[in-house]
């Protein structure tokens, strides 16, 4: 017998889900690269947006791996408004709050678990789940996930996992990051299953504590190069 309450709950989810991987789709897009960013000192907040926008990386993953991370976040979306801010290294539903509160507008994660998964089909901004195995893009497809981050993607077999992939995950796309570089990234953008890639390349620790926000705007303006 059919169960009225859980058909609606399962519609409402399904559109969820649809939206939030168009919204996915979209920043990827507009995106190519994202810059995985690390803040450790306020003062480095502005001016590093800064120097990634001024060489054409607009979309920023703000890691919580710092105590900063939170309030850079919220920092910037009410100060470069013109930015898309999301946060990375989103490790449990209580970060997912957290992160959605101070005004990110998508979610990173490095793994999935099936809490966080779950956490996520409500999620007010959508999560792109971190993935390394066939088995964790299953349990995410089983709860209506098709957008991943593959992670760390050069571990995780790199451009030859992506290919493999492609068999049974026909409708999964990706954002591989972690061991990327300016010496790979033409090949794994090339593949038709990677919508973006991510990485830190960009983001020398030196330049950052330097204040060497030029060479960070070269270097990312090169990355974009890399892909067009
Ligand atoms: C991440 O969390 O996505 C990685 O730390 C980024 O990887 P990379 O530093 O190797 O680019």
């Amino acid at each position: 017998m059919s169960n009225p309450q859980r058909s609606a709950k399962q519609t409402a989810t399904q559109a969820d889900m649809a939206s939030h991987i168009a919204r996915i789709d979209a920043l990827c897009q507009a995106a190519r690269i994202l810059p995985v960013i690390k803040i450790e000192r306020e003062a480095d907040i502005l001016p590093l947006a800064d120097a990634l926008a001024a060489g054409g990386l607009r979309t920023l993953e703000i890691t919580l791996r710092s105590d900063l991370g939170l309030k850079a976040i919220a920092q910037l979306r009410k100060q470069r408004p013109e930015l898309c801010v999301g946060a990375g290294t989103v490790l449990d539903e209580h970060m997912l709050a957290e992160s959605v509160a101070a005004g990110a507008e998508f979610i990173v994660t490095p793994g999935c678990t099936q809490a966080l998964l779950e956490a996520g089909l409500s999620s007010p901004v959508p999560l792109l789940p971190g993935v390394s195995s066939a088995s964790e893009i299953m349990l995410g497809y089983s709860l209506g996930y098709r957008r991943f981050k593959l992670f760390p993607a050069e571990l995780a077999g790199g451009v030859a996992a992506l290919k493999a992939f492609r068999g049974p995950f026909g409708n999964v796309r990706f954002c591989p990051t972690g061991g990327l570089n300016p010496n790979n990234v033409q090949q794994y953008i090339q593949q038709p299953n990677v919508m973006c890639v991510g990485g830190s390349w960009m983001l020398n620790d030196a330049w950052i504590r330097n204040g060497d926000w030029q060479r960070i705007t070269q270097v990312s303006s090169e990355a974009l190069q890399l892909l067009a």
